[in-house]
């Protein structure tokens, strides 16, 4: 018995198997699901919500959601777009998202997804929220000002690093990353060559002396939006 099965995304069938998520079965067939919290070397827990697809009519975020026989999937209607810009917009207005001077320019995936969405200018008003930057560690840095609360680093301290440098901590507004040490990250047993110092998605958790290595102009999204990786691969 085969244990392929068949789901429809955007009226175009496509194989996928049982074990996968929406958003691993979309990969693998070349159809990019815009994401931010998710990674592929990383347990997904469902929490930014800008691969949230209609399926079967209701919203489901496609990192969590397990494939099913015969699944209809929408994930490019105008809502659905406008919701990921309406989400996108709100990560820039509740951080302090300077793209021009910050070293992650070209390589941040919430930049490129701004890019990818059309979006020039938040909808919403600037918060300018007061965020503080830890600069304790000899060789990473943590600054919350670009923070977009994905848990990226979290997730792979715990699964990766086999560590726990990074928590959630707070609640709404108030909510940030925190660090296991005394006072700050460099009480913590963070080194730079953790799997958490590589993974934030934006310039949160940065390696201090390599910001410019990539010159701007080769970065990641520089010459292709994100997700042209994965359309790529497109059948
Ligand atoms: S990528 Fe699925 S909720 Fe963030």
């Amino acid at each position: 018995m085969s244990d392929s099965i068949t789901i429809t995304i955007d009226g175009k069938e496509i194989e996928a198997r049982p074990e996968q998520t929406i958003l691993e079965a979309a990969d693998a067939a070349g159809v990019y699901i815009p994401r931010l919290c998710s990674h592929p070397d990383l347990k997904p827990i469902g929490s930014c919500r800008v691969c949230v697809v209609l399926c079967d009519g209701r919203p489901q975020a496609a990192c969590v959601k397990p494939v099913m026989d015969g699944m209809v999937i929408e994930n490019e209607t105008p809502a659905i777009l406008q919701h990921r810009k309406n989400i996108i917009d709100m990560m820039f207005v509740e951080g302090n998202h300077f793209c021009m001077f910050c070293e992650k320019s070209g390589s941040c995936e919430l930049q490129a997804l701004a890019y990818r969405f059309g979006i020039t200018a938040p909808q919403y008003p600037f918060q300018f929220p007061e965020k503080e930057i830890d600069a304790s560690h000899p060789d990473v840095m943590l600054d919350h000002n670009r923070c977009v609360m994905c848990a990226r680093c979290v997730r792979a301290s715990q699964e990766l690093d086999g560590k726990n440098v990074f928590q959630s901590i707070g609640r709404g507004f108030e909510r940030k990353i925190g660090v296991n040490g005394e006072r700050a990250l460099g009480d913590t047993e963070m080194e730079a060559t953790d799997r958490a110092a590589e993974l934030c998605p934006v310039g949160c958790v940065v390696k201090k002396r390599v910001g410019f290595a990539t010159p701007i102009g080769r970065r990641d999204y520089d010459a292709a939006p994100i997700g042209s990786n994965i359309e790529g691969e497109r059948s």
